[in-house]
């Protein structure tokens, strides 16, 4: 949906930051709840050692991952938003930000990576950026080490009957989150392949006010060529977080 450049104007000049994104967790309760019930279940196999985060904008998971990192380093194409988590976790010494072009990872060494991650932002980056950050990742990443990545699936669904009738009823229109419409799962498996990694796993999921299309994909990556992928269609996944929001009410 945006361009490089869109998403800097975006993120950068537009977006109020009046919560630092702890308002995109309000279906989850909060981001803790969302950290806690969603993702650490995803990834907990996988999170150790040098992790590597795309994209954290004020830092809602850079929060949670610094706990189970050895050390962190997280880049982003907003020099604002680097800015910003250099002085949030100013405390954190095992923890680096560097700001970036939106494709590439020129601060980050080669074969310096245990674990990179990116939720809640590259689900609006188009095929171009997923294939550049899918080359660097060969790059950075140990071999064998792993990646879990957030991104769009919305490529994957033509504008049918179901989308007029639900944009007529509630005039929401077809790409209410900003989703990147030339990714697919299958982009980002072809992207891991051409970069000599293998996209080994995808969840394939609904994503807020989107039900049942399912848009966005969650993708675990690991730099070893030629493995199988598993695929799961969780359409489900708003029940997920409903459920996860009522436990934590209770907290
Ligand atoms: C919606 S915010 C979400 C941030 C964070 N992951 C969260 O969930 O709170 C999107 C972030 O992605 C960053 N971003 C967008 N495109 C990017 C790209 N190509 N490379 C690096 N960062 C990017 C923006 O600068 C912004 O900080």
């Amino acid at each position: 949906m945006g361009s490089v450049f869109e998403n800097k104007r975006t993120w950068e000049d537009a977006y109020p930051w009046r919560q630092d994104g702890e308002e995109w967790s309000a279906c989850w309760g909060s981001a803790r709840a969302q950290w806690h019930g969603c993702i650490l279940p995803r990834i907990f196999p996988l999170l150790r050692g040098r992790v590597l985060e795309i994209a954290p904008c004020h830092g809602r998971w850079t929060q949670f991952l610094l706990d189970h990192a050895e050390s962190m380093i997280a880049v982003d194409l907003s020099t604002e938003c680097i800015a910003y988590c250099r002085e949030r976790f100013r405390h954190a010494p095992a923890l680096e930000f560097s700001a970036n072009d939106g494709l590439t990872l020129p601060t980050l060494a080669d074969r310096s990576i245990d674990f990179a991650f990116s939720f809640d932002s590259l689900v609006h980056v188009e095929a171009d950026v997923l294939a550049s950050y899918a080359t660097e990742l060969a790059r950075v990443l140990k071999p064998g080490a792993s990646a879990f990545l957030h991104h769009s699936n919305l490529g994957e669904h033509h504008r049918g009957w179901w989308d007029k009738l639900r944009q007529r009823r509630s005039g929401l229109p077809f790409n209410t989150g900003w989703r990147a419409t030339s990714v697919s799962a299958a982009t980002m498996r072809r992207a891991a392949a051409a970069a000599g990694m293998s996209c080994v796993q995808q969840e394939v999921v609904p994503w807020l006010d989107n039900w049942p299309r399912n848009i966005d994909c969650f993708s675990t990556l690991v730099n070893t060529p030629g493995l199988p992928c598993a695929t799961l269609h969780n359409p489900r996944f708003m029940e997920e977080a409903e459920a996860i929001r009522r436990l934590a009410s209770l907290a």
